[in-house]
Parts: structure tokens; C-alpha cells; sequence
């Protein structure tokens, strides 16, 4: 009996691939917009103005970062466009009736439905043209003499394709209790957490591989990258393992559902993923890190580039790889396990929202761990982290 077969006689219904590839395509394009923005924001710039930094490593890397926005502004463009066309389309219609200009206008601007406060097309008009507006600010930056407005492009940007996922979260109907207001809050905080990490890795694997035009000098600029980044992706790996549990909480009812089921063992596999990028960050934390200490300590800049160019880089494309790997999954993640196994819909109680807390209590305090000890780690080898 065929995967399809196995998965109907389940009670689950496989995407079409024009529904994965539109659906994995979106949250590429909110890795690129979101994910590197943020990055930028959080990382890449305040790096970039270190007083110490070559000025032509700082301009190489603004170059190549413009560029990188640049065409993420493209990917968003044309997923978001596609993306909507997929909404219209729904599991009833084939893509290709929805491109159309014309249909999809007509699609925002259905009337809203009964018991709705808003139209929900009315939500998706504003979410793609809050989209638009992003894609249009980062486009911009193919023009070399706009590149000098780096800054503020991508500041601007930044908080355009936020809100370009946030408000597709908006609920057109009045949330009748706690659930229907957590189910779409901790939705965007996982899109948002898991945008971020994986489009900031991305972001600066592909500036590092900038490494041939740089200079040798470069190795503390990228340290110190390489260090901001790794506090915002921990904050990520946080707030995407609560997310994602309260989601699986939500879709799961029961350990064996998750290879008994095939939304399980789908959910099974993307977990998986994402513990593989957790460990391969944990070799950059607590095994590159101090080394990268230790060679600043020694100031030998051949070892730190080396360190900072060549072999951290090289974990971080396979969490990229790994990333992508994810996203890829996501798609798959329809229906749930709880209706393919007939369990019961989940429901939330004090109980269970004690746990919760008492969850991201321990998640939190096992980020803090992990800062400092890679931060004593770095001290023991004699300089604590840049
Ligand atoms: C790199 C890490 C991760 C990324 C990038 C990621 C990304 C995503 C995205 C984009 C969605 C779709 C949200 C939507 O359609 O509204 C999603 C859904 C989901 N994710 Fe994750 N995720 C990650 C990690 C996790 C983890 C660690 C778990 C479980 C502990 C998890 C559990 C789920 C569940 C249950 C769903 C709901 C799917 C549904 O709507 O049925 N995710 N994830």
C-alpha cells in the first residue's frame, strides 16, 4: 500500500506539492526578510562599528549584506505572491486558477463572512501590502549609490516583514477563551523565533563566504559576529522549542501518536532536525568559542580567521542544511494526530499552563547555563569572549 494509501487510510490527507513548495517557499522568504533583518539588526551591525574593524572588511561586508537584502526582498516578493494565490486556492482549487491579478484582488476583497469582525481578505490585503512595502525597501538596495542607506533600509524593513507575518495571525473572530488567543500568539512566536534562526544562519554563512576579500585582520571582526549571533540564536532555540511544544501539545495527544500516527512521525522527523541544529550549535558553542578565545588571547589573527572563516562556517551550513531540512517538513504538518488518532481536541487548564511556565522557567535558566559555561570555558582559557 503506497505512502499516499497508508496516509488516506490514516485520515490524513498529503499536501499537493503546489501547497509544500508555496508553503516552504513562504517561510524561505520570512527567513531571508525576517531572519536577516533582524540578524542585521541584532549582530551584523553593531559589529560592523567596532572602532578596531579594517574599514574595507566593514565595507566588503556592507556590500555583500546589501546584496543579500537585496535579493531577499525578491524571494519575498514572489513567495508572498504565491503564497496568497495558495490561500485562495485552499485544498479545492489548483494553483494555477489563482494567480491571476484579478482573482486574487477579488479574493481580498470578499465580503467578510458571518460573525467575523473583519473580513479575513481584508487581513491578508494588509498583510501583503505591508509585505510589499518590505520587499519594495530591501529591492532598493540593489542600487549601489542607496546602498550608503543601509541602515536604515534595513531598520525599516525589519519591523515591515515582521508585522508582514504578525498580522496573518490576527483572528477574525472574537477569541471565545485563553486557547484562541495562545494558538495564534505562540503560531508567530514560533514563525518568528524559527525565521530568525535559520535566516540568521544563512545570512552569515553567506557573508563569511565573503572570507577571499578580506582581510587578514578580519578574524575579531567575525569573532565578535559570531558572538552577538549566538545570543540571539539561543533566545531563538528558546522560544521555538516552547512554541513548538505547546503546538505539538495542541496536535498530538499522546507519545505513540507520534509514530503511529503519520502527522506524528512527520512531526517525529522535524523534531529530530531541529535537535541535530541544536547539537551542531552546541560544537560552535562550546567547542569553536573558546578556541576562538584562545587565539584572540594568543592575537593570532591567522588562527582566528581560520577559526572564525573556515570552521565556523562550515557547522553553520550544515544547521542551514538542517534548517532547510525543517522548513521542507512544515508543509507536511497538516490535519493533526489527535484527529487521526481519535483522541480528544486539547484543551488548556491551570494546570497545564503551570507547566507551561514552569517549562520556559527551566528552558531559560538552561540558556543562561549555557552562556555562561561557554563563557567560563572561553575565561579558562584565559579571556573571556569579546
Ligand atoms: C528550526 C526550528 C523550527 C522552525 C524553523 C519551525 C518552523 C515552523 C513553521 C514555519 C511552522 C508553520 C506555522 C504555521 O503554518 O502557522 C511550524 C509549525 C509547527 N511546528 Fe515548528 N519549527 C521549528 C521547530 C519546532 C520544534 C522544535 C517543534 C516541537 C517541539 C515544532 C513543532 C511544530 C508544530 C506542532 C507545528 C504546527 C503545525 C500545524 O499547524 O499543524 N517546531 N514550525
Amino acid at each position: 500500500m503506497s505512502f499516499v494509501h497508508l496516509a488516506a487510510a490514516a485520515g490524513y490527507t498529503t499536501p499537493a506539492l503546489s501547497r509544500i513548495l508555496t508553503k516552504s517557499g513562504y517561510f524561505l522568504g520570512l527567513c531571508g526578510a525576517v531572519g536577516s533583518t533582524v540578524t542585521y539588526a541584532a549582530a551584523v551591525r553593531p559589529a560592523l562599528r567596532a572602532p578596531q574593524n579594517e574599514p574595507a572588511d566593514a565595507a566588503a561586508l556592507r556590500r555583500r549584506m546589501s546584496l543579500y537584502l537585496a535579493w531577499a526582498g525578491v524571494v519575498l516578493l514572489v513567495a508572498g505572491y504565491f503564497e496568497l494565490a495558495a490561500r485562495r486556492a485552499g485544498r479545492s482549487k489548483p494553483l494555477g486558477d489563482s494567480l491571476a491579478p484579478g482573482r486574487l484582488w477579488d479574493f481580498l476583497r470578499a465580503p467578510a463572512a458571518k460573525g467575523t469582525w473583519v473580513a479575513q481578505g481584508t487581513v491578508y490585503l494588509v498583510q501583503n501590502a505591508v509585505l510589499l512595502l518590505a520587499s519594495a525597501v530591501l529591492v532598493a538596495l540593489f542600487v549601489p549609490r542607496v546602498r550608503r542607506h543601509l541602515d536604515v533600509l534595513a531598520l525599516t524593513a525589519l519591523p515591515l516583514a515582521l508585522a508582514g507575518t504578525l498580522v496573518a495571525g490576527i483572528p477574525v473572530t472574537a477569541p471565545k477563551d485563553a486557547d484562541h488567543v495562545l494558538d495564534p500568539l505562540l503560531d508567530q512566536v514560533h514563525i518568528v523565533s524559527g525565521t530568525v534562526w535559520v535566516g540568521g544562519l544563512a545570512l552569515l554563512a553567506t557573508l563569511a563566504a565573503a572570507r577571499g576579500r578580506l582581510s587578514e585582520n578580519a578574524g575579531v571582526l567575525w569573532a565578535d559576529l559570531w558572538r552577538r549571533f549566538s545570543l540571539v540564536a539561543l533566545v531563538c532555540v528558546g522560544a521555538v522549542l516552547t512554541s513548538g511544544l505547546w503546538m505539538g501539545w495542541k496536535h498530538v495527544g499522546g507519545i505513540s501518536q507520534l509514530w503511529t500516527t503519520t502527522y506524528g512521525t512527520f512531526l517525529l522527523v522535524k523534531v529530530a532536525l531541529v535537535l541535530s541544529m541544536v547539537v551542531a550549535g552546541g560544537v560552535n558553542q562550546f567547542w569553536l568559542m573558546p578556541r576562538i578565545a584562545r587565539a584572540r588571547r594568543a592575537d593570532s589573527a591567522a588562527s582566528l580567521l581560520d577559526l572564525t572563516l573556515r570552521h565556523f562556517p562550515r557547522v553553520v551550513w550544515l544547521e542551514v542544511a538542517l534548517g532547510v531540512g525543517v522548513l521542507a517538513v512544515v508543509p507536511f504538518l497538516s490535519g493533526s494526530a489527535r484527529s487521526q488518532a481519535g483522541s480528544p481536541p486539547a484543551v488548556s487548564s491551570g494546570g497545564i499552563l503551570a507547566v507551561g511556565v514552569l517549562l520556559v522557567l527551566t528552558l531559560a535558566a538552561s540558556l543562561y547555563i549555557t552562556v555562561r559555561t561557554s563563557d567560563a570555558l572561553s575565561r579558562r582559557s584565559g579571556l573571556a569572549t569579546p
